[in-house]
């Protein structure tokens, strides 16, 4: 590793491919009871890394934490969820989309064996205190779980989010 160096930000920009991409609901991070502003602008700039969109519930309360939490120049695409989120929910199983809970829990999946997307996915968040809230279960297809070694119970949700963001986008 004797010829590593830190890329200069004006060579990265210049690597990257700069047309800002579509909402093609192909993968939508769903973080619909993550609510601390630093956890949705964290995983709006993993959405922005990966191609992902957002969906959160459209209320005042989603909105300012947003506008508080977004350090990005462009906002990624977002999904608005009006009303009911389990019929946000069943309506995106209607159109075919696989729904990926990200939680610790008996019969998940680990994260090292999680393939990239083939089908439109979800990748459902728990929030923040409670987790993934009973009301959802029944409409979650897999269950992804991220080992952990460590004494603390569980990770924060937007690592948690972004490391299956990562992997279900094929970049890791
Ligand atoms: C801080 S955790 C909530 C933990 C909560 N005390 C519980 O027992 O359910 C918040 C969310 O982060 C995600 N999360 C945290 N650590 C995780 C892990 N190791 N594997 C999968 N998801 C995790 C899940 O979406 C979880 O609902």
């Amino acid at each position: 590793m004797s010829g590593a160096r830190r890329t200069p930000p004006a060579e990265l920009r210049r690597q990257r491919n700069h047309r800002s991409h579509q909402c093609w609901n192909h993968l939508i991070v769903a973080p619909l009871w993550v609510s601390f502003e630093a956890n949705l602008g964290t995983l709006l700039r993993t959405c922005d890394a990966v191609g992902a969109c957002m969906a959160v519930p459209k209320t005042a309360h989603y909105r300012e934490a947003l506008a508080r939490g977004d350090t990005l120049p462009k906002r990624p695409h977002m999904h608005w969820v009006k009303g009911s989120k389990v019929r946000w929910l069943e309506s995106q199983r209607d159109r075919d989309a696989r729904i990926v809970a990200v939680e610790l829990a008996d019969d998940s999946i680990p994260l090292t064996l999680l393939e990239p997307a083939r089908e439109p996915t979800i990748v459902l968040l728990g929030h923040e205190r409670s987790g993934v809230p009973d009301e959802a279960w029944p409409l979650i297809d897999d269950v992804v779980q991220i080992p952990m070694i460590g004494r603390g119970s569980s990770l924060n949700v937007a690592v948690a989010g972004s490391l299956v963001l990562y992997r279900r986008a094929g970049l890791c």
